[in-house]
């Protein structure tokens, strides 16, 4: 999954911040699905890594994230942005593994439910 999302990573369109994000997704089929982020010269129009990686794995049937790896190069450990933990939420549960990482390795494994606490999901829209 990490070499899945640093290839990914490596071909994102990112000239306008220069930040370059993979990320690589497990579905319940077992397939992988990568993405990067791909900006826009209107800003607001960008797409994160983690929006491609759902948009491939929707677009090929599966529905579930079983484990996600997001991969950035940052002074710090780079997590996922508020929207995309949002996201994530659509097909993950609390207890997905989302695993934290940089160019050389994966630094840090924490739950969507610890980026993510309290969150909105579908049951809440179950009748
Ligand atoms: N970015 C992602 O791809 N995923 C995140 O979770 C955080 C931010 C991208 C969006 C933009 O292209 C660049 O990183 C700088 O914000």
């Amino acid at each position: 999954m990490l070499a899945q999302a640093l290839a990914a990573r490596a071909n994102a369109h990112a000239p306008y911040s220069g930040f370059k994000v993979g990320a690589c997704l497990r579905g319940e089929s077992g397939r992988l699905f990568a993405g990067c982020n791909v900006e826009n010269a209107a800003y607001p129009q960008g797409q994160c890594a983690e929006a491609s990686a759902i948009g491939a794995m929707v677009a090929a049937g599966d529905r579930r994230i079983l484990e996600c790896v997001v991969v950035a190069d940052g002074p710090g450990l780079v997590t996922p942005c508020g929207g995309c933990r949002q996201r994530l939420r659509e097909f993950a549960r609390d207890d997905t593994p989302v695993h934290l990482g940089d160019s050389n390795r994966i630094s840090r494994t924490v739950t969507l439910g610890e980026l993510l606490p309290l969150s909105f999901g579908p049951d809440h829209l179950k009748k």
